[in-house]
């Protein structure tokens, strides 16, 4: 069964087995079949954060549970509730059009509700973390139902506990967000989206407001994975020691650095492209000409093993010039 569709970055693997499931009875039986032949598992959602290296010997699952629903908490709040096959940013557009406020940063991040707490999905001054509230996971030892909420989640920057100690033991089967129905926090401090917002001659942003300059910005440098495979940003942004910053910030004048006590994260796309990879294509590989940071499959031939030989180069290259390690964002299957 071929995979292709089913990542963004369009690479060819083929998996041996392969379910669709629409609910949890049809989870579990694709579970309780996995079982019974002792196969390895794969989980896709949007298949927007992996990158398949190879073949895969086992069972995948494509999660396609759908509906939202909703539960007023109080007179500003609302309990929003999402199945985690729900598009994102088609959800994001729904609570958007009931005038739910939370989530119009993260507009048009690629991926399914229900991948969006495993790296807890962050963008223009906003993660899911700030509104989660709660999510329902299927327990693949007990095939029990749990809740997992802020806490439990343990969620970093591009982290959670379902990437670490969880990993491979949960499926996450709805997601539940906390949004407000009137007096929204409008987060505009992201500096892109004050510019974007001036170009549209907007003095008093509604959350749709935002969402639409979020939607701009990201057009204008972000690939569109249905034209150009990709899984949106390949690496982490670096954390480092703020003295490493320093003795870096002596070679390199213009080295940006967002400083968080005694650290300092580092854009990665700017290490990528100083050190010569924007834009530039090996093979079927490239890094993208407007955001260094996203790998592209350019001619849609690429293989899983290019892209990943690719970063390695990257990485390889930024280490040397900076002495700094670039740690891969995207799954690598
Ligand atoms: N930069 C360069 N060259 C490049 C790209 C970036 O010099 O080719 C520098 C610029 O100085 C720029 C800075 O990097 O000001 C930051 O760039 P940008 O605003 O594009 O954000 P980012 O740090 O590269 C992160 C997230 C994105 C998210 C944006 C906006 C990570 C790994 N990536 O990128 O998330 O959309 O911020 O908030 O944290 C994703 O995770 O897939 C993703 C796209």
């Amino acid at each position: 069964f071929s995979l292709k569709p089913y990542n963004t970055f369009g690479v060819e693997a083929k998996s041996k087995y392969f379910a669709e499931v629409n609910n949890i009875e049809e989870l579990k039986e694709a579970l309780n079949f996995s079982k019974s032949q002792n196969l390895n598992l794969l989980f896709l959602g949007g298949g927007s954060n992996i990158l398949l290296t190879k073949d895969f010997d086992g069972l995948t699952i494509q999660l396609n549970l759908k509906g939202i629903s909703e539960e007023i908490i109080n007179d500003n709040e609302v309990l929003v509730t999402a199945k985690a096959g729900e598009n994102w940013h088609e959800f994001v557009l729904y609570c958007l059009n009931k005038n739910f406020g939370g989530l119009e940063n993260l507009s048009l991040i690629p991926g399914n509700v229900g991948t969006s707490p495993m790296q807890n999905i962050g963008a223009y001054g906003t993660e899911i973390k700030d509104v989660f509230v709660k999510c329902l996971v299927l327990n693949l030892e007990t095939l029990e139902t749990e809740e997992f909420n802020l806490e439990k989640c343990r969620f970093g920057y591009r982290d959670s506990i379902f990437k670490q100690e969880g990993k491979g033991k949960y499926v996450i089967l709805e997601v539940s967000f906390k949004l407000t129905t009137k007096n929204h926090t409008i987060k505009t401090e992201y500096g892109a989206i004050t510019s974007e917002l001036q170009n549209l001659g907007i003095e008093n942003p509604t959350i749709q407001d935002i969402s639409k300059a979020v939607i701009n910005i990201r057009q204008s440098k972000l690939p569109n994975p249905k034209e150009i495979g990709n899984a949106g940003s390949f690496f982490k942004n670096p954390t480092i020691p703020l003295v490493q910053f320093e003795n870096l910030k002596q070679k390199f004048e213009n080295i940006p650095g967002y400083p968080n006590g005694d650290f300092v994260k580092v854009p990665a796309g700017w290490l990528i492209e100083q050190a010569g990879w924007k834009g530039k294509q090996i093979g079927n590989t490239a890094s993208h000409k407007l955001q260094a940071l996203v790998i592209i499959n350019a001619t849609d031939n690429a293989t899983g093993k290019e892209i990943f030989d690719f970063s390695t180069n990257i990485i390889n290259s930024v280490k040397e010039k900076f002495g700094i390690e670039l740690e891969r964002e995207v799954n690598i299957i």
